[in-house]
């Protein structure tokens, strides 16, 4: 599917819960944020029958998110029946981790074939402190299972956040050494919780390379990646950097989202949505309309003139 801007919209990444068995300061108020009702919520039915809609007009990569999409109930039953869609040929989730030693193996036979982890520190009391009472060994021994079962990259998705994370950006890149692991540090989004926070908690990727000279740029193998990577001498693993603030990579934008509760995204920063779950309830032809509306998917996001997603990060998944 090509937009206005001739881009191809060949991924879709699924929200699956708004849940979360976290609290992440940047994404969470301390109270959690309001549930949406169950009936609001599409079911698994619904989310199948959207995503083959999707595949059908040429998507073939899906990423599974949250909220932490592995405290749905029953998730594996979908990951088992988008992993039997034979067109998708990059099936991937997006994690904080906690539970993924329980689930990596289900996951890896079910179809998924890699994950993303969340872990914004690699000190036990810190990650207690941002993620308001983690325990990180759960997400180490999720990561120890995702390796063994063979989902494979691993990526370690960390968000630089200025005076908490930013002394430990060699100890992360130095995990790449021994590890085939991509850890890419992310530019923290005025999104959520994070939009009241002061300026001097973001910080810009500039800051990895200014502190970590051996860092070699690299090749991207998928364009689309909004991914900038880099590499030790000799590392197994890499490094990425996402860098929405400072350079923005919309150019390359292949995406869209569908929110838990039904919603097509057309970017993540806008606050236009298409509420495809009532669409569909109402047994109207979604293909039709979702073909429209990615005409209308914008060129850009807008962050630099204020304007921002009135969502949570935890209603959008990222
Ligand atoms: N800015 C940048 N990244 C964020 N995430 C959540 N909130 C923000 C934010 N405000 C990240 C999470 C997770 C991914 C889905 O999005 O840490 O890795
Ligand atoms: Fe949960 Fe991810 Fe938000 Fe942390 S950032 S609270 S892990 S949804």
């Amino acid at each position: 599917m090509k937009d206005l801007y001739g881009r191809n919209i060949n991924y879709l990444r699924i929200s699956v819960t708004d849940l979360c068995n976290l609290r992440c300061k940047y994404c969470t108020p301390r109270h959690g944020i309001s549930k949406i009702k169950h009936d609001e919520i599409l079911t698994f039915e619904e989310i199948e029958k959207i995503t083959k809609i999707f595949v059908s007009l040429g998507v073939n990569k899906v990423r599974i998110t949250g909220g932490e999409p592995l405290v749905r109930k029953g998730i594996l039953s979908l990951i088992k029946k988008i992993g039997e869609i034979k067109e998708i040929k990059d099936f991937a989730i997006t994690t904080n981790g906690i539970l993924l030693k329980k689930y990596a193996k289900d996951l890896k036979q079910l179809g998924v074939n890699r994950v993303n982890v969340s872990l914004d520190t690699l000190d036990p009391k810190k990650y207690k402190e941002i993620t308001r009472g983690g325990q990180i060994h759960k997400v180490f021994d999720g990561i120890e299972e995702a390796r063994k079962v063979g989902l494979d990259p691993i990526k370690i998705n960390t968000v630089l956040v200025g005076g908490f994370n930013d002394n430990e950006i060699e100890n992360f890149v130095n995990l790449t050494l021994k590890d085939n692991l991509e850890i890419r540090f992310i530019e923290l989004m005025p999104i959520g919780e994070a939009k009241e926070w002061d300026l001097d908690k973001f910080i810009t990727n500039e800051v990895v390379l200014d502190k970590i000279k051996e860092l070699k740029e690299i090749e991207s193998q998928d364009i689309c990646s909004p991914a900038k990577y880099y590499k030790l001498p000799h590392a197994k693993g890499k490094i990425g950097l996402i860098s929405p603030i400072t350079h923005k990579f919309c150019c390359n934008c292949n995406r869209v989202r569908l929110t838990a509760d039904g919603k097509l995204k057309l970017c993540l920063h806008s606050n236009e949505e298409i509420d495809l779950k009532t669409l569909l309830r109402n047994g109207q032809d979604i293909e039709d309309i979702i073909i429209k509306s990615i005409q209308k998917k914008p060129k850009s996001h807008n962050l630099e003139n204020g304007e921002y997603t009135k969502r949570n990060m935890m209603a959008i998944g990222g």
